[in-house]
């Protein structure tokens, strides 16, 4: 009997009660490698002792103080340390507690940008379909996964949402990246005219779709057709690097390998890497000084920005990423995990696409591999390889409603950059058993 609210109601959870690098640990002393990070968060594993001493030492001089009064520190020292390896647009980091925040924050920040400048007749936000943003209404709002929204749709405020960059189910037979990237970039032009282009506040995309899509790079070219037309429109861009940010896909921005830069880019996850709930909002100095010099205020604000012991944490992860060359392990481990995941699974019947970048992959499940018909949603294939992976000892991130909320089927992986070889071949072999058992399931059933 248990008094807490759990996520589902109709689920037990086993008891997690230890971390050991790459592994968690439940009560009845069951290991399972964690190849999802939960949801992309634990990239430093789950006993990183840099981390937990300087969340320790920051807990002995200061827990916190409301930011309403004092500034302090570690939130000093964290945003020196983001801006100093942002590009040179970006000056200021305002500090959330998750990424569902840092959105909010993002959305509210663009909006009054505009009321600053004199424009408030701007008020709509174009985002992409099958995206995800965060569960808080604004967040909501902007994302694009139908089975997420429609319940409190009524509540949501009105945005519109455009095809997202899906190459494997979206691009043309015989049209190419360039082309597709184009066709794309009408699709959000023609957008923006139907609202009226003086009406748009911003554009809002992941650089790498996680959740709702499996790990979805753009094609190459497609941001600079996007970030051309918001520069042509004065739209902002936002980009959500909740998931994908913070070295996930191997630099520490994922909008490094899109060769373009945002206005607002949202972190979180790997930001604290699980040791501490913390988010941010990278802020292009051009929306800051608009602040500035208007009121002066961000009409925002929580209670827990820019906790102190958060901050020390996200700190401490940053020296972990650079001055101990974590990050450095993402892009070789990263090219490894690809290699291996296409040995396992290329030919497997039912893996239509295996795509991602740096430690950040997706598998795409499809009953067919010629018509990539998706399976039945009714048989919930992605539960059932959860729950498969589970019992194997391996947490990984499987989804529905890869296609359109409601078909399709991907498994999200995210392993921490601490990762070994050795570890990364358990990740695949216990996969493949977890997929095996599934479909040898379903063909049963
Ligand atoms: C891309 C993206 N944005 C926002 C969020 C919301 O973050 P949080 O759950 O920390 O509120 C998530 C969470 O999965 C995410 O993947």
């Amino acid at each position: 009997m248990t008094h807490v609210f759990h996520r589902d109601s109709r689920l037990t959870y086993p008891v997690a009660v230890r971390g050991e690098g790459a592994y968690l640990i439940d009560r009845e002393g069951k290991r399972y490698l964690d190849a999802s990070g939960g949801a992309a968060v634990s990239c430093l594993g789950h006993s990183d002792r840099a981390v937990i001493e300087a969340i320790q030492r920051q807990l002995e001089r200061l827990p916190f103080a409301h930011t309403s009064f004092f500034t302090n520190e570690p939130m000093e020292a964290l945003a020196d340390a983001l801006v100093a390896r942002a590009p040179k647009s970006f000056d200021k980091v305002y500090f959330v507690s998750g990424g569902s925040e840092a959105m909010e924050a993002a959305l509210k920040l663009a909006r009054q940008y505009f009321v600053e400048k004199g424009e408030p007749q701007r008020a709509h936000v174009i985002a992409r379909r099958q995206s995800y943003h965060g569960n808080t209404l604004g967040a909501l709002a902007v994302g694009g996964n139908a089975w997420r929204r429609k319940q409190f749709e009524p509540l949501l405020i009105d945005a519109t949402h455009v095809s997202p960059c899906y190459a494997y189910r979206g691009k043309g037979a015989g049209e190419s990246d360039a082309a597709y990237a184009q066709r794309l970039a009408h699709e959000l032009e023609q957008e923006i005219h139907r609202l009226g282009a003086d009406k748009v506040i911003a554009f809002v995309a992941e650089t790498v779709v996680g959740a709702t899509l499996g790990a979805v790079p753009a094609v190459p070219g497609y941001f600079k057709r996007v970030r051309e037309i918001c520069d042509r429109h004065g739209i902002l861009l936002i980009l959500d690097e909740v998931m994908c940010g913070m070295g996930r896909c191997g630099t520490l921005w994922a909008f490094e390998e899109e060769g373009i830069v945002p206005d607002l880019a949202a972190l979180a996850k790997g930001l604290g890497a699980g040791y501490q709930p913390i988010g941010a909002l990278l802020v292009a100095r051009h929306v800051y000084e608009a602040i500035v010099e208007g009121t002066g205020f961000f009409q925002h604000g929580h209670t827990y920005l820019g906790h102190a012991a958060a901050c020390a944490g996200a700190l401490a992860v940053q020296q972990r990423l650079h001055g101990d060359g974590v990050l450095a392990r993402v892009k070789p481990l990263g090219m490894l995990l690809e290699k291996k995941l296409k040995q396992a699974f290329a030919d497997h019947p039912h893996v239509g696409d295996i795509r991602g970048r740096g430690l950040f992959w997706g598998l795409e499940l499809v009953e067919d591999r010629a018509s990539k018909k998706p399976f039945d949603p009714a048989l919930r294939v992605h539960a059932r390889i959860k729950r498969a992976a589970l019992k194997a000892g391996l947490l990984c991130y499987p989804m529905g409603g890869t296609l359109d909320g409601r078909r399709g089927d991907h498994v999200l992986l995210a392993p921490p950059f601490i990762v070994e070889e050795a570890q990364l071949d358990e990740l695949v072999d216990k996969l493949g058993a977890a997929i095996s058992a599934t479909f040898t399931l379903e063909e049963e059933t």
